[in-house]
């Protein structure tokens, strides 16, 4: 049992090694080669309207890493107060910061510095406004019942406790408060060497 534990802590370290590394690459060298889409080809072919992609900062456009479109059901309102988990370089906080508008607010939180300090950067480009606090999914520095919308992009299939993740985003929810994420689910049980596959778990 304490073999089973301690081989899943070391196998959750190389993960979030390697969770930093490839996103880290993303925002740095948004151009370089990845085995999955990313960028304004990627975030057109989820439904992002080009002509809003041209008013958003290039930077926030070329690091999108999502895998849909969580605005599409949204219906963000002005004056919410908006938790977009797993900010990224901030293309959709910078959507999410608009639909809010001056009286709402939009905290981002994510586990990479710098992908926050870039996030935040490209928020302040774009004339929007949003805080980005770093730290795990899976222990959210968000008051609880104090937001009204979670959006996420990609990113809940990244973590090795998601229930702990759903249920960190229940206790931030206000009572009626609502959810909308894209993510990648697999109606098929993937085989031990996809799972131990850091690489792959990471994109
Ligand atoms: C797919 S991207 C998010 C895309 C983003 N919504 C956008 O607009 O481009 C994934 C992000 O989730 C972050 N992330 C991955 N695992 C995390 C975790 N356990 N806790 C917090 N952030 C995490 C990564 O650092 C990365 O910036």
């Amino acid at each position: 049992m304490v073999d089973a534990v301690d081989a899943q802590a070391s196998l959750e370290g190389v993960l979030k090694d390697e969770i930093l590394r490839m996103y880290q690459e993303i925002a740095d060298d948004p151009t370089a080669e990845f085995h999955f889409f990313h960028g304004r080809e990627a975030a057109e072919l989820f439904g992002y309207a080009p002509d809003v992609l041209d008013t958003v900062p290039e930077g926030a456009v070329a690091s999108f890493a999502g895998v849909g479109n969580p605005h599409l059901r949204a219906d963000i309102q002005p004056g919410e107060t908006v938790l977009d988990l797993g900010s990224g370089a901030g293309l959709d906080a910078v959507l999410a910061a608009r639909r809010a508008g001056s009286g709402g607010r939009v905290i981002g939180v994510d586990m990479n510095p710098a992908m926050c300090r870039k996030a935040e950067a490209n928020a302040a480009a774009a004339g929007a406004s949003m805080e980005c606090r770093e730290a795990p999914m899976e222990k959210l520095p968000v008051d609880d019942g104090s937001v009204d919308i979670v959006i996420s992009n990609g990113v809940i299939n990244l973590s090795f406790q998601k229930r702990r993740v759903i249920e960190e985003l229940y206790r931030v929810l206000r009572p009626g408060g609502r959810i909308s994420i894209t993510d990648i689910v697999s109606g098929k049980q993937l085989s031990q060497n996809i799972v131990n596959d850091p690489k792959l778990w990471a994109s």
